[in-house]
C-alpha cells in the first residue's frame, strides 16, 4: 500500500473491505426480515409481523453504522445491492429457525473481521466492534428464546397465536 493512501485512511484498509462486506450482509439481513414480516402479515400473524419490522428497521440501522464508520475514518462505504431474498417460508417456526441461523451466521462474521484487526493491529476498527459483538450475542438469545416457546407449547392454531402474542414482548 501507498503511504499516501495510508495517510488518508485511519483504518486499515483489508478491514475496510471486510467492513463494506458486512455492510451488505446488515443489508441483507433487513431485506430478508423484511421478507419475514410480509409473510407473517399475510398469515394473520400481527405481532410476528411488528417484530420483524423492527428487526428489519434495526438491521438498517447497524449497516449505517458500519457505513459512517467507514467514511468517517476517510474509507469509501459502499452501498450494497441486494439480492436471493426469499418469500417462501413453512410456517412461523421455519421464520425464526432461519432468523437464528443468519443471526449465527453474522456473528461468525464479525468475529471474523475482529480477528482481522487484531492481526493488523487496527485497534480503532476493533473497538468500534465491540458494540457488534455484544449486540450479536443479545439478537442470538432473543431468537433462542422464541424457538424455546414453540419447543414447550408446540406449533398447532392455538400455540401459534399465543406465541405470537408473546413475540409483542420480545
Ligand atoms: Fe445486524
Ligand atoms: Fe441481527
Amino acid at each position: 500500500m501507498k503511504d499516501i493512501v495510508r495517510q488518508k485512511i485511519g483504518i486499515n484498509v483489508d478491514v475496510m473491505d471486510l467492513l463494506n462486506e458486512q455492510i451488505a450482509k446488515e443489508a441483507h439481513s433487513s431485506s430478508v426480515y423484511l421478507a419475514m414480516a410480509s409473510w407473517c402479515d399475510h398469515n394473520g400473524l400481527m405481532y410476528s409481523a411488528e417484530f420483524l419490522y423492527k428487526q428489519a428497521a434495526e438491521e438498517r440501522e447497524h449497516m449505517l453504522k458500519i457505513f459512517k464508520f467507514i467514511n468517517d475514518n476517510g474509507g469509501t462505504a459502499y452501498s450494497p445491492e441486494i439480492n436471493n431474498i426469499t418469500h417462501e417460508y413453512n410456517s412461523l417456526q421455519d421464520i425464526f429457525e432461519t432468523a437464528l441461523d443468519q443471526e449465527i451466521e453474522v456473528t461468525k462474521s464479525i468475529h471474523k473481521i475482529v480477528t482481522r484487526c487484531r492481526k493488523v493491529q487496527d485497534y480503532g476498527s476493533e473497538n468500534f466492534l465491540q458494540w457488534f459483538i455484544t449486540e450479536q450475542m443479545e439478537e442470538e438469545n432473543k431468537f433462542r428464546r422464541i424457538l424455546e416457546m414453540f419447543d414447550l407449547m408446540g406449533t398447532d392454531g392455538i400455540a401459534l397465536k399465543l406465541i405470537d402474542e408473546r413475540i409483542k414482548n420480545e
